[in-house]
């Protein structure tokens, strides 16, 4: 009964997934100007060539105190885990989709924005 719950649920969610899909992709730099944070605010360097360092994310979203307790009613809270303290590129993407790092060895469905 609980896993056929959890596959209605999945199926939801895949449709979700479809549906950002259709409305045209979006990646996180994206989601970043809209809010008014260009590409200066993360990229020293003009015109930007390279990734941008944890510290430049975290001179903005708080250390990573700050992360575990943003996400702290999330199971697994993904900023809090066995893996200690994350590059935030381990996971978070700016100008290519996000990855969940953790499904290299669990199944555990996370949605990195
Ligand atoms: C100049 C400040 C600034 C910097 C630098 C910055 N951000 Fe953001 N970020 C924001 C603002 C403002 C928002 C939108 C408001 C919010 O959700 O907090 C945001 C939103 C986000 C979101 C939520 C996106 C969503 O769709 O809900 C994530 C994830 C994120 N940032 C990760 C990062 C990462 C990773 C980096 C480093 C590569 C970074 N940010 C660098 C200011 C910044
Ligand atoms: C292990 C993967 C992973 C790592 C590493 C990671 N994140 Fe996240 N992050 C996530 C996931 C998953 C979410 C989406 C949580 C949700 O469902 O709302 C998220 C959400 C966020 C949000 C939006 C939170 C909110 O509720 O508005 C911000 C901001 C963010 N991350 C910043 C960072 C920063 C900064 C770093 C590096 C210090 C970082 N993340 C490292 C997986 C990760
Ligand atoms: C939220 C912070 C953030 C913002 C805003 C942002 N970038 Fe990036 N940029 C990154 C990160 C992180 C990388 C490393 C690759 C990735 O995550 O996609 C990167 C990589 C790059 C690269 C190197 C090539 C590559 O993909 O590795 C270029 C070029 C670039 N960005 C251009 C831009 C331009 C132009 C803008 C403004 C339209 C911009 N970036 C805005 C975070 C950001
Ligand atoms: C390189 C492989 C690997 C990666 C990547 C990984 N884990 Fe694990 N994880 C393990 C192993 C090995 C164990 C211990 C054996 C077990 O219980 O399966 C474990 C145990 C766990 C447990 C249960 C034990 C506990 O700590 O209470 C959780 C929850 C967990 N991992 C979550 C995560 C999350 C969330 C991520 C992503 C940030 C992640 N793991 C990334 C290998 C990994």
């Amino acid at each position: 009964m609980k896993n056929i719950f959890l596959s209605l649920i999945s199926c939801v969610f895949f449709l979700f997934s479809l549906e950002s899909f259709a409305q045209g992709e979006t990646f996180l730099a994206d989601r970043h100007a809209q809010k008014g944070v260009n590409c200066v605010a993360c990229h020293a360097e003009t015109p930007p060539q390279q990734a941008v360092p944890t510290e430049k994310c975290q001179s903005c979203h708080g250390d990573f105190e700050a992360m575990k307790e943003k996400t702290k009613n999330l199971s697994p809270n993904p900023h809090y885990t066995h893996m200690g303290d994350q590059p935030c590129g381990e996971c978070h993407n700016a100008h290519k989709p996000s990855v969940n790092m953790c499904g290299q060895c669990h199944k555990i469905n996370m949605n990195v924005k």
